[in-house]
């Protein structure tokens, strides 16, 4: 009997499930993507379903549209405003929040969307209707833009604002599976996947840390416009006493997510130095630095290379030398200096310039892309540790593979 009884409760839930979610057939796993959208230039919160980019209609309400419900049709009408007042959201991330595997299924729905007349597919993330950016196409052109991985739709008759690209969410990051698969994940999970056969970068792409030493100066900026225009990173390694005549910079340097590291006070040899001599070329650097950015250099780099344990026992910092020397200090010339970056670069080079030369602002504007071409994803130090190591630790790195 109890046997009986405990059969036909089963059998009740199994009923229930099945009634319940027939006509929710999940059609995806929505993962936040580290992919940007913009309309006219405005951010806006994106979703990747399945691959595909797609917004919630309830944002679009904030840029232009009119979004509303219609009954009869069971139907979620978008349409261009009258008179668009543009309200972009504020504090929207390349990558949103959570990964949501869990939270966050995609169901198919029986609703549709009415976009610029045109009856299109939509999907259910926690009941608001979401629909695929490509259908936005109605309304103007969309465009996808490889380089900057970013979506964007522009739309001639609402207003257009200067393009500022998506700051990174700091609590996420995007780990990689074999077979191109990506999910992000709360910094504090990283391990766990990590465990699991997940990859801190693709499995097969390559990266690499440009370097730039003896700075700031009025060549820096050059060089930051063009890391900038394609969405890539360096590591600045600042002489101390320079920083305050540049402090607009390095500011801005640190501002488009340039790490800042210690290249001493006044470039000393720093084996020559006492233990006080070392601590006094490190604090008052930092101090300089900090004034301006609010943090103090995360990686340092002795000048000349020269070092022993006091020099890291005192900076107590990574301490990070090179394995490509472009000896742009030595030969001042463009060509001489992106041949022996373009002729040598392997998966994790640390790449030692110079940014107080017009030659190698010049180099750096042809090397960058070039290095994109050839599938290299330039990034900070720390960054290449993290990606290769998981982490970086206190002690010298040449490389990192
Ligand atoms: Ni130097």
């Amino acid at each position: 009997m109890k046997r009986f009884l405990l059969s036909v409760v089963i059998l009740v839930c199994l009923m229930s499930i099945v009634a319940f979610s027939m006509p929710y057939e999940i059609i995806g796993q929505t993962l936040y993507t580290d992919i940007g959208a913009y309309i006219n230039n405005f951010p806006i919160k994106s979703y990747n379903i399945n691959g595909k980019t797609a917004v919630a209609a309830k944002d679009l309400a904030d840029y232009g549209f009119n979004v509303t419900w219609d009954e009869a049709n069971r139907r979620t009408v978008i349409e261009l405003a009258e008179s668009p007042i543009l309200m972009p959201q504020t504090g929207v991330y390349k990558n949103g929040a959570r990964a949501g595997l869990q939270e966050k299924l995609c169901l198919a729905t029986d609703i549709t969307a009415d976009i610029g007349g045109k009856v299109s597919e939509c999907a259910n993330i926690d009941g608001w209707t979401i629909v695929y950016f490509d259908d936005l196409a109605q309304f103007g052109e969309v465009m996808w833009d490889g380089i900057r991985r970013s979506i964007f739709l522009t739309i001639s008759t609402l207003p257009q604002t200067e393009y500022v690209p998506l700051p990174e969410n700091p609590n996420v990051t995007t780990m990689y599976a074999p077979g191109g698969r990506t999910l992000l994940v709360d910094n504090d999970e990283i391990e766990a996947y990590l465990n699991v056969g997940w990859f801190l970068t693709p499995p097969d792409e390559k990266l690499v840390a440009l370097t730039f030493d003896d700075g700031p100066s009025n060549h820096t900026t050059r060089i930051l416009n063009c890391l900038e225009q394609y969405g890539q990173k360096a590591t600045f390694f600042v002489v101390g006493n320079r920083v305050n005549n540049y402090s607009s910079i390095l500011q801005r340097a640190y501002n488009l997510g340039m790490e800042i590291g210690n290249h001493t006070w006044n470039h000393p040899k720093l084996t020559t130095l006492s233990w006080d001599g070392i601590i006094s070329q490190k604090t008052r650097t930092d101090d300089a630095v900090r004034s301006i950015t609010g943090q103090n250099t995360t990686v340092m780099r002795p000048p000349y290379g020269s070092k022993n344990d006091a020099v890291l026992n005192a900076f107590n910092q990574p301490l990070i030398l090179w394995s490509i020397d472009t000896r742009d200090w030595d030969t001042r010339n463009v060509q001489s200096t992106v041949d022996s970056v373009m002729n040598n670069v392997k998966d994790g080079d640390i790449i030692l310039m110079h940014d107080i030369y017009e030659a190698t602002a010049g180099a750096v504007e042809i090397i960058v892309p070039r290095l994109i071409n050839e599938g290299y994803r330039l990034v900070t130090v720390s960054e290449l540790a993290k990606a290769k190591y998981g982490g970086i630790e206190i002690k010298a790195y040449n490389h990192m593979r």
